[in-house]
């Protein structure tokens, strides 16, 4: 069978190391990678040349709605049908913005901004790409997330912004999900967490975590993909870490 996978955030971090992994494996036929920079990064073009037609990619900016319905058109021109849609763009710190420590650090413009690409984003994704996944055959749709922005599972504080927009994300998800069980019987919509990964996002932020606790993005994308390939039907809704064991919300 034909099977079509796309990856959000795509070209870097954990993303870029998904695509590397579904390449990698034949039962993939096809592999978009989509982000702001999907059409032109060296690292998408290396892999352009190893694995030609089978790696495609898309521009899409996750904090634009017309920018992700024009790409959820884009694809459906060349692919009528997802089987696996991963979702890693996601923010935490850049120009502007970093994770806030105390109360008197938080801004209403970070809030948003967080919001915007962490949350509503993802949603956008689900609303616009969720056509291409209601189909007769199992589709997995996943968004990272963080155990940060589980309610239950925070003893620490900070980082206001990051947080409250995953914890925003895994609702909307779980909204979803229950909506799309009733729709799109086959379709199975989960939140994920990495773990603590090798990458721009954590760049920053990993000085004190223990060598063995701090993952590699390949390590990461091979943990992701094993939990996704075992989720059923009865997983969908619901938040899983790299580890298979679910994080409550
Ligand atoms: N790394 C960790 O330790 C960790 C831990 C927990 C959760 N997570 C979550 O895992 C996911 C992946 O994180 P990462 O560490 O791989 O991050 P990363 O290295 O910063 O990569 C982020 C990816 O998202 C894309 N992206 C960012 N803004 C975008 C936008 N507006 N539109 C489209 N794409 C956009 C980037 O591509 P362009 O710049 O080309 O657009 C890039 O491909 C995120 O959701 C993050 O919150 C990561």
């Amino acid at each position: 069978m034909n099977q079509h996978a796309l990856v959000v955030g795509g070209s870097r971090g954990i993303g870029l190391a998904l695509v590397e992994a579904l390449l990698a494996d034949p039962q993939w036929v096809c592999v978009t990678a989509a982000s702001r920079s999907a059409v032109e990064t060296p690292e998408l073009a290396a892999l352009k040349v190893s694995h030609g037609e089978r790696l495609q990619s898309l521009s899409l900016d996750v904090g634009s709605d017309a920018s992700i319905e024009q790409a959820a058109s884009a694809l459906r021109a060349r692919h009528p049908a997802l089987h696996l849609l991963i979702n890693s763009a996601g923010l935490l710190h850049g120009e502007g913005l970093s994770p806030e420590r105390r109360l008197a650090d938080v801004q209403a413009e970070q809030l948003l901004r967080s919001y915007a690409i962490n949350a509503v984003g993802p949603i956008l994704i689900a609303k616009y790409f969720q056509p291409l996944l209601s189909h007769d055959a199992r589709a997995v749709l996943a968004t990272l997330s963080a155990r940060v922005g589980s309610i239950g599972d925070n003893r620490l504080g900070g980082w206001y912004a990051y947080r409250a927009a995953k914890a925003a994300q895994n609702q909307l998800m779980h909204t979803a999900a229950i909506e799309l069980a009733r729709r799109a019987p086959r379709l199975i919509c989960v939140s994920l967490h990495p773990g603590t990964v090798e990458t721009d996002l954590s760049e920053p932020f990993r000085g004190n975590v223990a060598a063995d606790k701090l993952f590699t993005p390949a390590f990461a994308a091979e943990r992701l993909l094993a939990v996704i390939a075992g989720l059923s039907r009865e997983s969908s809704g619901r938040f899983y870490a790299w580890d298979g064991r679910e994080v409550p919300w």
